[in-house]
């Protein structure tokens, strides 16, 4: 049965992949993106999937565009929360603001996200949050207190947010990837990166659609009776 989803970040990287794989569920999609117009405009000719703009780690501007995409597609009933940023740096270079972002983005976002959205599917006793977390947020990483706090929290918040869920028909799951082959990836000094793909058992990056394919269970009916969990895709990077 195709339902409406919401994929935040959902114009690049592993969002995009989560979106087409989705739609290929037989799922109306529509993808949030923060910024980059250009790259939202080819994803939507591309894939015919709307692209809504708003920055979900701003409170209003999450409410108010979860109620102009229900409104425009109807209820929301899949959601997945994977829009996120690094603005890494050791502790004694990082500003307050490079904390400030990450938290307010990462984990402010998926916190509104799951308030525009979480009380209908609640009402309707059917819902699938997945919340993309980190094997950052599992393990930490050197130069990321931000971002491994932040995703870290997400995993808290899954767990919390699954126990109110479960009695209406609403799961609540974390995916935490490892170094997958995105943007985001390829901004770590390649230096760096050759020693954390050195430590991958499987002996390289994950792909997009590695997590898509995770998501696409989790949002099934099939994925039913699983909430509150974390599924780690990381090519065995960390055993959790
Ligand atoms: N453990 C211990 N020491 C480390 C280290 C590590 N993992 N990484 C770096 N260091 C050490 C270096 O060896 C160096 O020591 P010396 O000065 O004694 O040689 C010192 O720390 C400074 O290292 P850099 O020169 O790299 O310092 P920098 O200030 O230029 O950069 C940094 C620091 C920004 C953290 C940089 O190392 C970096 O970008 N690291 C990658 C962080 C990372 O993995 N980010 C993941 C982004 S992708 C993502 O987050 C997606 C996801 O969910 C997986």
């Amino acid at each position: 049965m195709g339902r409406v989803a919401i994929v935040t970040g959902g114009t690049r990287g592993i969002g995009e992949a989560i979106c087409k794989r989705l739609q290929r569920q037989g799922h109306t999609v529509v993808a949030n993106y923060a910024g980059n117009e250009e790259k939202a405009r080819a994803f939507t000719a591309q894939t015919g999937i709307p692209a809504y703009r708003w920055d979900v780690g701003d409170h209003e501007a999450t409410m108010a565009g979860c109620a102009q995409v229900a409104a425009d597609h109807g209820p929301v009933d899949i959601v997945v929360n994977n829009a996120g940023i690094t603005r890494d740096g050791t502790l004694h270079k990082m500003s307050f603001d490079d904390w400030n972002d990450v938290m307010r983005i990462n984990l402010g976002g998926c916190f509104n996200m799951a308030k525009a959205t979480f009380p209908g599917m609640r009402e309707r006793g059917w819902g699938r949050i997945v919340n993309i977390g980190s094997i950052n947020g599992q393990a930490g990483q050197y130069g990321q207190v931000n971002y491994a706090a932040a995703k870290s929290g997400i995993h808290g918040f899954t767990k919390a947010l699954a126990q109110e869920g479960a009695k209406f028909g609403v799961t609540v799951n974390a995916i935490a990837p490892g170094y997958i082959d995105t943007d985001m990836v390829a901004a770590v000094p390649p230096a760096v990166l050759e020693k954390i793909v050195a430590k991958i058992p499987v002996g390289r990056l994950g792909q997009a659609e590695e997590i898509a394919r995770g998501v696409a269970f989790l949002t099934s009916e099939n994925g039913g009776f699983m909430t509150g969990s974390t599924m780690s895709i990381n090519g065995g990077q960390h055993m959790y």
